[in-house]
């Protein structure tokens, strides 16, 4: 596309920008003026050309004095949305009480499990079949129906060299989009899975470091409403939920892990109740893990039962070298 087709109001991402392009074209904003230094989010916030004209501006008179830009200054876009209100609110909503589900580790469980066509939820499916106490994963896919649902799980487990044949009697796939009410299911689907499912895992998830808040809500934080909402009606569950080192990502948690280490300790530990990133968390992905957290602590004070899983970075399997393998360093139980 040559540079005068470009109306001031089209969107980079619309015109085939993305994340790799925006880092070049940060890269060349930063050589052309030299004191300005403007973030991935600058993009992904004004991603018109006028909006990030607008970002460059700012960026080169953070005072305001020049009079030749001042008209074409649009208003800052929030960098850090409130999230932490966000998620009180949503948490003000969650249901009263939760029914403790008992475990006596005799019965054989039915697992709900999101993301299995994910890097991670590849790797859980296989750890959940590989145990005994699992009579069965239902699986939410994104998919057309069930049969295409589970012909993408198959291609993902192969691709991953973890598909096992024998699986295709103990998983079932259900279709659904995390970021529509009710996880995008049927209605007589939630109805059944609400009476059948013992445990949720709740892995799924937009995982994007760029994209503002607002961008992953549904996906990322009404999906952990709705996980929380299918664990209070019917049979008692518990609920296990994939979240991020992202939540600790604020200046508090540097600190304060520096001061444990001095003192010879290890870790924030699990009884942090993580105020300390309530404000200040710098992307919108940790943003909504620390909503998603936020509400499930509020579950929790009120009965549900779970663990809440950060994991370190997702590389490679130390066997067969593809991803992934996590190591999960921090486990926090409400
Ligand atoms: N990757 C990391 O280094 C890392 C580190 C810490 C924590 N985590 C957490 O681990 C979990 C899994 O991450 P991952 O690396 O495995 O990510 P991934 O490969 O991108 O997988 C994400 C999964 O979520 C599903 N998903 C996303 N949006 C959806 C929607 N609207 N409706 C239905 N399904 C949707 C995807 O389905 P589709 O296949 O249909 O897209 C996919 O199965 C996430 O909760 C993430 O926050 C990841």
């Amino acid at each position: 596309m040559s540079a005068d087709a470009i109306s001031p109001d089209d969107s980079f991402f619309d015109i085939g920008g993305h994340s790799i392009i925006a880092q070049t074209m940060l890269l060349k904003v930063r050589k052309q003026w030299r004191t300005t230094n403007l973030p991935m989010t600058a993009v992904f916030q004004s991603p018109t050309l006028r909006g990030f004209a607008a970002e460059i501006d700012r960026a080169t008179d953070p005072l305001g004095l020049r009079m030749d830009v001042a008209g074409n200054v649009e208003p800052a876009v929030g960098q850090d949305e409130d999230y932490s209100a966000d998620a009180q609110e949503l948490a003000n909503q969650l249901p009263k009480s939760f029914t403790a589900a008992n475990v006596d580790g005799s019965d054989k469980q039915t697992v709900f499990l999101t993301g299995a066509t994910g890097f991670l939820g590849a790797y859980i499916l296989a750890d959940l079949l590989s145990r005994p106490s699992t009579a069965k994963v239902i699986a939410h896919v994104r998919a057309t129906d069930s049969n295409a649902g589970l012909a993408r799980i198959e291609d993902t487990c192969k691709a991953y060299g973890t598909w096992d044949p024998s699986w295709r009697s103990r998983v079932e796939c259900v279709t659904g989009d995390l970021a529509s009410p009710r996880l995008g299911l049927k209605p007589d689907v939630w109805d059944r899975l609400t009476n059948e499912v013992d445990i949720v895992i709740h892995n799924g998830a937009v995982v994007h470091w760029v994209r503002p808040y607002s961008f992953m809500r549904a996906a990322n934080v009404l999906s952990t409403v709705a996980a929380v909402n299918l664990c209070a009606t019917g049979k008692p569950k518990r609920i296990g939920f994939v979240s991020s080192t992202a939540v600790l990502d604020t200046e508090h948690y540097v600190q304060l892990s520096d001061r444990i280490e001095a003192d010879g300790g290890r870790g924030i530990p699990e009884s942090d109740d993580l105020e300390g990133s309530r404000k200040g968390l710098g992307t919108g992905y940790g943003q909504s893990k620390w909503a998603s957290e936020f509400i499930l602590r509020e579950a929790g004070k009120r009965g549900l039962k779970g663990a809440m899983i950060r994991p370190g970075y997702v590389t490679g399997d130390p066997r067969s070298g593809s991803k992934s393998y996590t190591s999960l360093p921090l486990l926090s139980a409400s």
